[in-house]
């Protein structure tokens, strides 16, 4: 009686010690699930809110002036926009290119490995790379029929002189020439790896 006892105590027992580490790794899986959800979700958010920021002020200021009026606005604003919304959601917030306008918005060793990702794989969905110190959520930017008058063909969708305007403002343009849908560069968000959510 005493031995039968202590058997199923025995096997009680191994179930147990069995069974946690499983469950550890299975609840190591869900962190590593749940923070990558938590910083594709955050990165959505932050496209969407920057995206609305940036159309919107660029919109008026082209309604009130046309393109050389709105281009000499994301001229000026388009960097302290992102800017600030980089602090209120403490991050790093940037639009990169392949072919850019601005020379500060020039794609890194890694934002090169990205964007040729999404060229060979026409795929659009947001990604994740992750490095020492850093998550970096990317996302495409496709070019909408708004944005040929700056970034389409020149004597055609931009005209001459709003052309001639640009290239003063930015002699080393290289974003023109571009079609309605095509890959135009990529969101490019960082967070601090340290900053995990502790919720
Ligand atoms: C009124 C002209 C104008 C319109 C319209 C416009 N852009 Fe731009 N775009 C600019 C200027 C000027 C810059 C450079 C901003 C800077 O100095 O950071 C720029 C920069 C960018 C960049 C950053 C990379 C780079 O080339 O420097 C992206 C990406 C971009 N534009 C995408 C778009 C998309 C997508 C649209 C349409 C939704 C659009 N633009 C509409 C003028 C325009």
């Amino acid at each position: 009686m005493m031995n039968k006892k202590l058997m199923i105590l025995v096997f009680a027992l191994a179930a147990i010690s069995c069974q946690d580490p499983k469950n550890n790794q299975q609840n190591n899986r869900d962190t590593v699930n749940i923070n990558e959800q938590y910083y594709i979700e955050t990165g959505d958010k932050i496209v969407a809110e920057s995206f609305k920021s940036l159309s919107s002020n660029l919109m008026s200021a082209m309604k009130a002036g046309g393109v050389k009026n709105a281009a000499g606005f994301c001229h000026i604003e388009a960097q302290p926009l992102t800017d600030s919304l980089s602090n209120h959601f403490n991050t790093e917030i940037h639009r990169v290119a392949l072919k850019y306008r601005n020379p500060n918005n020039a794609l890194n060793r890694m934002d090169k490995v990205v964007f040729e990702d999404y060229l060979s794989t026409k795929q659009l969905q947001p990604q994740l790379e992750t490095s020492q110190d850093k998550i970096t959520y990317y996302k495409p930017i496709l070019l909408a029929k708004p944005c040929l008058k700056c970034h389409g063909a020149i004597g055609e969708d931009i005209s001459e002189e709003d052309y001639a305007y640009l290239t003063e403002l930015y002699p080393d343009d290289r974003a023109v020439g571009f079609k309605e849908g095509d890959l135009r560069g990529l969101w490019r968000i960082s967070f601090n790896a340290n900053s995990t959510r502790t919720e």
